[in-house]
């Protein structure tokens, strides 16, 4: 491994990263600030969210029997890694016990980014060193950090891929010393008219500029996960590409700028349907299969895992069960569209009788 002498631990953040990515299973990414959890719970509760509420849907999340079979990791958030379940075990305990990795947020947002209008950079290198050390010890095994590239007249700026991508590649560093696998997500929004096309280049320069940063600053590729957004056009662009055009797109984009060191990629849902995360997933897989990659691809979803769920739940604690099932049956669908067997059928019958 092209490596720092210094790290200690490569092999298991090998394994670990390997483990995040395993065949059939995926990531939960649970880890919305308070800010953006609240504004989750907001609609689906008649009341003003609470630490309670979020502390008692992440435990109904970790806590659903039998995830373990397709969810391999789970990020959080720093306020739930210093929360316990209701009999008092650590919620990432709750997790590592039943063999789910336990990951942690460590960026602090992206904030306006001065002398780019419109554009933001990621923030939360101060310090970090310090916090990695504690958040290990807390059991996270994995960290992620989110930088965001908006999509407009002009934008992304190379400034902006610039500042995002040195961000990741100085957190990606410093999660490595610490025995911490960073999974390194550079997110280009979907938001907006743009083509699919617009968004393949863009993507592109991205990946390449994020992998040019990581091996300057000595980032082991093995000991990393790389959490890219699909290809898809702008949620309000009037032609959509449909689910094997995304895989083609996607796949392509990918060989041109991920190198094949890259433990494994693991895509973020963005703004798109249950559905339509879980059939591009699928499609990706099932063209991967065909044409061969290096490397394993898997999800890591946020709102395509929990907001069916969270809904189904309300707050209410009669319906534990309804919101633990809805997730067990959105991680299974996932974990299916892991190997490109995704049957779009299933989903339909299951959405009706919801
Ligand atoms: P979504 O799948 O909702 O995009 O969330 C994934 C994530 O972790 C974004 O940072």
């Amino acid at each position: 491994m092209t490596h720092n002498g210094s790290r200690q631990e490569d092999g298991s953040l090998e394994a670990t990263a390997l483990a995040m990515v395993a065949p059939g299973k995926g990531i939960l990414a649970a880890d919305e600030s308070v800010g953006t959890m609240d504004k989750r719970l907001t609609p689906v509760l008649d009341t003003e969210p609470t630490e309670e509420h979020r502390r008692a849907f992440r435990e109904l999340m970790f806590t659903a029997q039998g995830a373990e079979q397709h969810i391999s990791g789970a990020i959080l958030f720093d306020e739930t890694l210093r929360q316990s379940a209701s009999d008092g075990t650590p919620l990432a305990q709750v997790l590592s016990g039943r063999g789910i990795i336990p990951g942690i947020k460590v960026d602090t947002g992206a904030k306006p980014l001065a002398g780019a209008p419109g554009e933001k950079v990621t923030e939360g290198l101060d310090g970090l060193r310090e916090r990695l050390e504690e958040y290990r010890e807390m059991g996270a095994r994995f960290a992620k950090w989110r930088g965001v590239l908006a999509i407009g007249d002009g934008l992304p700026s190379d400034l902006c891929i610039a500042v995002n991508a040195h961000a990741l590649a100085r957190y990606a560093a410093l999660c490595q010393e610490a025995g911490i696998v960073p999974i390194v997500e550079p997110e280009t929004l979907m938001d907006g008219e743009h083509t699919v096309d617009v968004s393949e280049q863009v993507t592109q320069r991205v990946l390449r500029a994020v992998f040019d940063e990581l091996a300057r600053q000595r980032v082991a590729l093995e000991g990393m996960v790389l959490k890219p957004n699909m290809v898809l056009a702008g949620y309000e662009s009037p032609q959509q590409p449909d689910h094997e055009e995304v895989a083609e797109r996607t796949l392509r984009c990918l060989r041109r700028s991920v190198p094949a060191a890259v433990a494994g990629i693991a895509f973020l849902s963005g703004g798109q349907s249950d559905e339509a995360a879980t059939a591009n997933l699928d499609a990706i897989n099932r063209l991967a299969a065909d044409e061969g990659v290096p490397w394993q691809l898997s999800f890591s979803y946020g709102r395509a895992l929990q907001a069916t769920p969270l809904s189904l739940w309300a707050g209410q604690t009669a319906q534990i069960q309804a919101a633990q099932d809805a997730y067990l049956e959105l991680a299974r669908r996932n974990a299916t569209a892991r190997d490109g067997s995704y049957d779009p059928q299933q989903d339909r019958e299951f959405a009706s009788a919801a």
